[in-house]
């Protein structure tokens, strides 16, 4: 059973979700606090949340068995990421269902701004007549300047142009293929933030976009420009946009987010110029209906095991991609294991992943996710796992090196792992087959055969006759049955390897009795996992 704790209102179709799956039980707690959800999270797999929850890093390390953080919603910025990827536990949301609402609410914003609606409805009801006061002016003509051409983005520009306006765009992903679909004119931020009569920003807030709008953007832009912000409190600099109303280069602004939610004391709200909503964008029955119910599925279809593309600490995988790459993400962790273990010593300072053959026609990223959490499984207490893997190696300093090279004719598709240490080096080689399954190759060069399995013994020996017989007599009077066998030498009586694959762990005793009988140079037991 797949336990989901909910601390956010989720419309009710969201929830028939989550209560209709028979493998599901669902616990409410609207509102809980910090404290309250660190208390009971241990016993859940899944949180479910919008964004008045912050999911902080004491919260994500108490979710013992939490494996997904659900966001009904856009913005994860109530979401310690950062903390969630190194817990092992992903973070999704649910971008699509939002967007049409938020973009209408937008555009409702310009035109309230264009035509004082709030301030000419405040008036009448102060019983004036002022009809002078609240003369306004046409979209048509005018420039919109768009700062963000994302989801949200492009549906604002689109109704923007219904109206007669021409648009201009800073994105920096925006590529003039996707400018001149949308119509309009991409451009620098100065370029459209100077050029616009209405301003509006649609990016994520993040430590870029933080102030994105400040004195010197404001110092560019047309004298009685309006400005806008329905993304996130903190792109635009409020203080900065105080100035710009006092001197009158900003004839007047609308804002729906806020650098502190809710806004109390903010100084913006003692302008009459500016109009304010409590964070309504996506607040329409329609939006809140269609993320609880993307978002409710995501969670359920990741806790048993299938895909959701809206992952946004880790890359979504396709199904059918996920199931070409998965002997081969099985054979990376297997190689990374097995390296880790024969690391001596165990200081790892680099990994180099090399993918040989048709695999490399997918995305590598999730077996080198795979092959690290292999590495690091070695090394670490805490669980690894394939979110939690590239983030851990990056703070232990590991450097990570991937390389590819297409296929050689006759040659399966291969992965070589390599690590580096302070005092050695140790180089793996596998490959997967259909007929073979999944074969160890090589080692630091020798060529061996093996397919691995859960308890195998190397040995690094001079080639010479008897040593095979001895190894099997020691193992034998362990009571330690052999499965397969290889001896891998470069030269007739030359350093060689031994590699086993044995019924049973090996015990330390016998492991030094093999060492000690044929005077080798070193013995190691492997385990998989390690
Ligand atoms: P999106 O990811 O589809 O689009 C964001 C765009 O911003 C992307 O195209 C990205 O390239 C661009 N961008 C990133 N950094 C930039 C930078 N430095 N300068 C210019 N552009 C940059 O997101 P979306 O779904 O369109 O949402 C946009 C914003 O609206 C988000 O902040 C989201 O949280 C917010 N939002 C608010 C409400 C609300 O209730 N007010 C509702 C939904 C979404
Ligand atoms: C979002 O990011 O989806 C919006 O800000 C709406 C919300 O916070 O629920």
């Amino acid at each position: 059973m797949h336990r989901i704790l909910v601390t956010d209102p989720l419309s009710e179709q969201g929830l028939m979700q989550l209560t209709g799956a028979a493998d599901v039980e669902v616990s409410q707690q609207i509102g809980a606090t910090e404290d309250e959800i660190v208390a009971m999270i241990g016993d859940f797999d899944a949180l479910l949340v919008r964004s008045q929850t912050k999911v902080t890093e004491r919260i994500l390390k108490a979710g013992r068995r939490l494996r997904v953080v659900g966001r009904a919603g856009v913005g994860v910025d109530n979401i310690d990421v950062r903390a969630a990827t190194k817990a092992g536990v992903l973070v999704i949301n649910a971008p699509d269902g939002n967007t049409v609402t938020t973009a209408e609410f937008t555009f409702a914003m310009i035109l309230a701004l264009a035509r004082h609606i709030p301030q000419a409805r405040a008036s009448l009801l102060a019983g004036k007549w002022e009809r002078s006061t609240f003369q306004g002016f046409e979209l048509r003509g005018k420039t919109l300047g768009v700062v963000g051409l994302g989801r949200i983005g492009a549906e604002v520009a689109k109704r923007a142009q219904v109206f007669g306006m021409q648009v201009t765009a800073y994105d920096p992903f925006l590529t003039p293929a996707r400018a001149e679909k949308l119509g309009v004119r991409g451009a620098s931020l100065l370029d459209t933030i100077a050029t616009a009569d209405i301003i509006t920003v649609h990016t994520p807030l993040t430590k870029e976009t933080k102030h994105l709008i400040g004195d010197k953007e404001f110092a560019a832009m047309k004298p009685g420009v309006r400005i806008l912000n329905c993304a996130r409190g903190g792109i635009i600099d409020e203080a900065a946009l105080a100035r710009a109303l006092d001197q009158g280069i900003v004839a007047g602004a609308a804002f729906d987010v806020f650098e502190v939610e809710p806004p109390v004391g903010n100084p913006l709200l003692g302008y009459s110029q500016v109009i304010a909503t409590p964070h309504l964008g996506a607040s329409t029955e329609e939006a809140q209906v269609n993320v609880a119910v993307d978002v409710a599925d995501g969670v359920v279809r990741l806790l048993r095991g299938e895909s959701y593309p809206h992952t946004v600490n880790l890359p979504p995988l396709p199904s059918e991609t996920r199931a070409a790459l998965q002997p081969f993400m099985d054979l990376a962790q297997v190689l990374g294991s097995l390296a880790g273990q024969l690391l001596v010593p165990a200081d790892v300072r680099s990994v180099k992943i090399h993918y040989e053959g048709d695999v490399t026609s997918h995305p590598v990223d999730p077996l080198t996710r795979s092959a690290l959490k292999g590495i690091l499984s070695c090394f670490q207490q805490d669980e690894v796992n394939l979110l939690s893997a590239l983030l851990i190696a990056e703070e232990l300093g590991v450097d990570v090196i991937e390389s590819k090279a297409p296929r050689t004719a006759g040659h399966p598709s291969s992965i070589r792992v390599t690590l580096q240490g302070t005092g050695g080096e140790v180089t793996l080689l596998g490959s997967v087959t259909r007929g073979h399954g999944m074969r160890i190759e090589e080692i630091d060069g020798y060529p061996v055969d093996v397919a691995p399995t859960a308890a195998m013994l190397v040995t690094w020996h001079r080639d010479r006759p008897g040593i095979i017989g001895r190894v099997g007599s020691v193992l034998g009077l362990a009571g330690i049955n052999i499965a397969s066998m290889q001896v891998g030498r470069r030269e007739e009586g030359g350093q060689a390897i031994m590699l086993l694959a044995v019924d049973r762990p090996v015990a330390e005793d016998a492991v030094r009795a093999i060492r000690d009988a044929m005077d080798m140079d070193r013995v190691t037991y492997l385990e998989l996992p390690c």
